[in-house]
């Protein structure tokens, strides 16, 4: 699991792993930066962790390549990036099946930003969802998405706060099918029930 900040989506799965019938469990978890509370909730699960930062290379490609091996080490079926923000590169996304989940319903609102872009658009509905990545910014297949209503004096941080608790519940329940059910990707194709990648 790729993370960068508080890693409550992260401590979700960490959660949700607790149960066995879940099917999945979070082997190491990975972050282009150290002192963040993700790490921390890692660390007390007793999970590996790993910072890969792109300072601490000489290119961007470097440190594709490097953590790509990081999370090699780990033999992951399934790579998750849940608020990490930093841009996959060709090394990791030709390696593993990577899905990311974002605060906006896509393609609405890629980018950084999602949760402010849709409040100054003026959307009345917005939401979250969880996809596969490739080589654009939000812009792989969509695998399932919720809707989450924007209330009248929402903040950003009030309504990213429900949009993630929605998300969490999205990304624990897409993440224990493709794993228990054995999805694989060919292409932007999903498909079930053929083995695991
Ligand atoms: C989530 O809303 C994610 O979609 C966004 O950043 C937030 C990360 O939250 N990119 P957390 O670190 O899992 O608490």
């Amino acid at each position: 699991m790729l993370v960068s900040g508080s890693g409550t989506n992260l401590q979700a799965l960490l959660d949700a792993a607790d149960d066995e019938s879940y099917g999945a469990r979070v082997v190491a978890v990975g972050a282009d930066r150290d002192g963040i509370a993700g790490l921390e909730r890692a660390r007390r699960a007793g999970v590996p962790t790993f910072v890969e930062r792109v300072g601490d290379h000489p290119t961007r490609e470097a440190w594709d390549e490097a953590l790509a091996a990081r999370i090699a080490e780990h033999e992951p079926d399934l790579v998750v990036s849940a608020g990490f923000m930093k841009i996959l590169g060709p090394r990791v996304l030709g390696k593993f099946t990577v899905v990311n989940t974002h605060p906006a319903l896509l393609p609405a609102f890629p980018g950084a930003h999602a949760v402010r872009d849709a409040l100054a658009y003026g959307v009345r509905v917005t939401g979250c969802t969880v996809h596969l990545v490739d080589a654009g910014v939000d812009t792989g297949p969509v695998i399932a998405q919720e809707p989450v209503r924007v209330e009248p004096g929402d903040d950003e941080h009030s309504l990213h706060e429900r949009i993630k608790t929605v998300e969490r519940r999205l990304l624990v329940d897409v993440v224990g099918r493709m794993v228990r059910e054995g999805w694989t990707v060919t292409g932007r194709i999903v498909s079930i029930g053929a083995g695991r990648r």
